[in-house]
Parts: C-alpha cells; structure tokens; sequence
C-alpha cells in the first residue's frame, strides 16, 4: 500500500456545529438537547478526514488471490437485496485479508483504534428482469467509522461520490470514508448493457468506542438510535442535495424508490438465503 496523505479535519457536513440553518433546524424526532448527546457519542474519538484513495491496497499476488476466491462463488449462492438492486453478502474470507485490510487503515489513519464491523462483497449487475443497481445517498446506519471500499473487478466503472469528493477507481484501488457521516452515493448506473459488472469488497472498521461493541448489531434497531438517524437525516438531507447541485463537476445523484418494499427486501445483514 502506497502511503497517502490525509487530510484530517472536523467534518464538513452532517455534525451540528456545521449545520448551515441552525435557527430554522426542525426537531421532528428528537430535541435540541437529546440530540446534541447522540452526536456527541457518536463521533466520540472517531477521527474525521477527507475521503481518499489508497493505491495498490493488496499487494498484486494477494489481490489475484481475492479475486479468485470471491470471483469463483455462484451468484446463485449470494444473497440479492432489493434495496439497492445488487448480490451483496458476507462470504468469510481468509483471515490474511481482513488483517490487511485493518493494518492498511491502521497505518494510513496513523491509530491502532480500528477494528472490524463487518465486511461485505458485492456483485453489481442488471437483472434478467432488467432491474438496475443503485445506491442512493444516504448515511449509514451500519456499523462503520470507516469504510474501505475496494474495487475488486468488473468490466465498467461506477463512481463513489462521498460528501463532494468523486472518484473513479481501478481494480485494487480503495476509497476510504466515514460512512456514518459523509452522505454518499453513486452515479446512476446509465447504461442498459446487461452484460456489465461491477464488483467491491466493503470492510467496515469501527474504533473501540462504538455501540456496537456496546450493544452489539441489535443498536441498529434501538428506538432511540432510529430517532437520531431520522433527526439527522432530517437536518442534513435536503442540503446535501443543494451542494450536489452546487457542484457541476459531481455526478448527479441518484434516489431510490422503495416503494413496495418490505423490510425483509431492505435486509442489511444475515438475509436467510431462498
Ligand atoms: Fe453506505
């Protein structure tokens, strides 16, 4: 891994004292004070930086060896979420992988406060029923201070917009964000060629402070957590559409519709398989 420089910083967007309309913020789900308490846990020792790229984040021999273990399974045999219109599962990978992965964000964040969430791979392709991937912006609610997002192989490329920044990646190359604080999306897929593909390896890394190692995966349905991602997203949402639109450079988002869907189609984790 080529060392990169990062660009540590309070984050520009979805944290209160950034807020640009503070007198006009509507507190539909929580108030003023609980909220402030939220965030303040939070963000709580989580480091904040500009989104960057990592170069060569396996070295070749090992990357050949990703590519062939998570590119020799079925999709047949991945779970399909119809939230985003992709094959996304947890595949166990070789130990060796996770490590590096770790260490790598380990040493470019120069902290040993990282350690693994979860980590996801995942197949993006149009459906014999002509359905197209997508992935709307939106923050997560999964745990994951940080998110390495490695681009494993493919035949086209689909840029990552993470706050303002775009980037367009090659085979190896990882994008590093805060995922639970930086909106991000992708360009709207654009083509109908049913023959294209693209697929990642999502590792999301949290530091030791998260509620996750508190409450385990179940705070991601805790009634209060739900309030505080509802509030913020209140808060942030429409003026993270105004800056998109601001910038001319930035793909156009894309918004989902999930219209329809049950909250088993929205599955974000441990989907029993059909
Ligand atoms: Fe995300």
């Amino acid at each position: 891994m080529k060392h990169p420089e990062v660009v540590f910083q309070d984050s520009k967007f979805a944290m209160y004292k950034n807020h640009p309309d503070k007198e006009n913020i509507k507190w539909v789900h929580m108030d003023k004070e609980e909220y402030l308490e939220w965030e303040e846990e939070f963000f709580a020792e989580a480091l904040l930086f500009e989104p960057f790229l990592i170069e060569n984040f396996y070295s070749d021999e090992d990357f050949k060896e990703l590519q062939e273990f998570l590119q020799s399974k079925k999709l047949s045999e991945i779970a399909y979420t119809k939230q985003m219109n992709k094959w996304e599962d947890h595949i166990a990978l070789p130990q060796k992988f996770i490590d590096i992965a770790i260490d790598n964000v380990r040493k470019a964040l120069g902290t040993d406060d990282v350690e693994l969430g979860y980590y996801l791979f995942a197949h993006h392709q149009i459906t014999e029923d002509g359905q197209k991937p997508f992935l709307q912006v939106h923050l997560d609610w999964s745990p994951g201070t940080y998110m390495v997002d490695l681009h494993l192989g493919g035949n086209r490329d689909w840029s990552f917009i993470a706050h303002d920044k775009e980037f367009i990646t090659k085979p190896n190359q990882a994008i590093l964000v805060q995922p639970e604080i930086d909106l991000h999306y992708r360009e709207p897929w654009r083509n109908d060629d049913p023959n294209e593909y693209y697929q990642a390896v999502f590792f999301h890394l949290i530091r030791k402070r998260h509620w996750k190692n508190k409450h385990g995966f179940e705070f991601q349905a805790d009634e209060n957590f739900l309030r505080f991602q509802k509030q913020r997203l209140e808060m942030f949402e429409p003026f993270y559409f105004d800056l998109v639109d601001s910038i001319p450079e930035l793909s156009p988002t894309t918004i989902g519709d999930d219209t329809g869907l049950t909250e088993d189609d929205k599955r974000i984790l441990g989907v029993e398989k059909a």
